[in-house]
């Protein structure tokens, strides 16, 4: 008997559903699609995209910035690559204003915001040294007013000229985040840094950190160590790269990935992986940049990346190398492609537009392949 053809014999199927989201999101999702489209013609992953409509354009369309019917392509996907969105502008939850992130975060229960900040070849770190770090940010609960209540929003305005703001740590949501770190850290350089400000908020970061140290004596191969949030900010800026793996809670993650992206090169090249234990969720760490919408200006590479760690994160729950692999190869293609500034965009001082930088990382996935 023959062999079945090695492309029928190994194809994968991978059912990506793509929410472009509003302002650059429709130009990046667009280039990073086609970045996945070239790393499997050379992979054979099998991948199939569905768009599912978001944001201001699903407002107009189905009265809702999250139509359920997104949300449930969402849920039956195996990942979703999520575009930026300007939530800011949309209406209030009444007239159909939700803001998509904390929704899928929320609803999909992705407790791991997943945040590296790398330095890339040719690009100067800002601390002055390179920088590999990653930020494991909780996502499901803390200072998050749209995620701390059942029912109800999580800030309050008993009076005109006084509100109040909810935020909730729990024992299971710190202990999960802490293990994820931890897990991280054990195949990287061994270390987590855990980010609080327990010596004011006694109650919950106590709490917190109770649950951390109970993790980090689980994992004696990995070194501890804890840091106050004022203090990290100003550690980062000094040398980001004595850091390898920080943990922390929702609103801090939230300030230091943009802080330490920057600090690592550009926050516009920050990828980041919303994971849970069921779904994941690939999304940009920068905004919607309206004031540059549709003028084929924006850098895409954040997206690109994210979208990577998203087949990096299929391929470990599946057993399959091949995911793991066109991880790798995107980021190889980042980095060969950054490294060269005739091949940047307008944001890092290059010439290239979206579309272009878009093409050219697709062609340097093909000849990474090949060499
Ligand atoms: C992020 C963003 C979001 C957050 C905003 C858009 C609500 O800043 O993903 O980092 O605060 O979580
Ligand atoms: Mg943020």
């Amino acid at each position: 008997m023959t062999d079945a053809p090695a492309t029928a014999r190994t194809q994968a199927s991978v059912n990506l559903v793509v929410m472009a989201g509003d302002g650059i999101g429709p130009e990046i999702t667009a280039a990073t699609i086609e970045v996945l489209r070239a790393v499997d013609s050379r992979l054979a992953q099998g991948l199939t995209f569905i768009d599912a409509p978001i944001g201001l354009a699903a407002l107009r369309s189905a009265g809702s910035t999250l139509p359920d019917s997104a949300f449930a392509a969402a849920l039956a996907a195996d990942g979703v690559i999520l575009g930026p969105v300007s939530h800011n502008d949309y209406p209030p939850l009444a007239e159909g204003g939700l803001n998509p992130s904390g929704e899928m975060r929320r609803r999909l229960d992705l407790f791991a915001n997943i945040r590296p900040a790398r330095s890339r070849p040719g690009l100067s770190p800002r601390c002055g040294k390179a920088v590999d770090l990653v930020i494991v940010r909780e996502n499901t609960e803390g200072f998050y007013a749209d995620r701390s209540m059942v029912l109800g929003p999580g800030e309050i305005m008993p009076t005109r000229d006084l509100a109040l703001s909810l935020r909730k740590i729990t024992r299971a949501g710190s202990t999960r985040i802490a293990e994820a770190a931890f897990r991280l850290a054990a195949r990287r350089r061994k270390k987590v840094t855990a980010v609080h400000k327990a010596n004011v908020l006694r109650v919950t970061d106590g709490l917190f950190l109770e649950c951390v140290r109970e993790v980090a004596a689980r994992h004696p191969e990995v070194a501890y160590e804890e840091r106050i949030i004022d203090a990290m900010a100003a550690l980062l800026v000094r040398d980001a790269s004595v850091f390898d793996v920080i943990v922390t809670t929702n609103m801090f993650g939230d300030i230091l990935s943009d802080e330490a992206s920057e600090i690592a090169g550009s926050l516009g090249l920050a990828a980041s992986l919303n994971a849970g234990s069921e779904h994941a969720v690939a999304q940009a760490q920068h905004g919607s940049a309206p004031d540059i919408a549709g003028r084929n200006l924006a850098n895409p590479s954040s997206l690109i990346s994210s979208a990577g760690m998203l087949l990096a994160w299929l391929g470990e729950r599946r057993g399959d190398a091949r995911l793991v692999e066109a991880a790798d190869l995107i980021e190889r293609a980042l980095d060969c492609v950054i490294a060269e500034p005739r091949w940047r965009t307008a944001d890092l001082g290059g010439p290239l537009g979206t579309e272009a930088f878009g093409r050219r990382i697709a062609a340097a996935v093909g000849e990474l392949a090949s060499a």
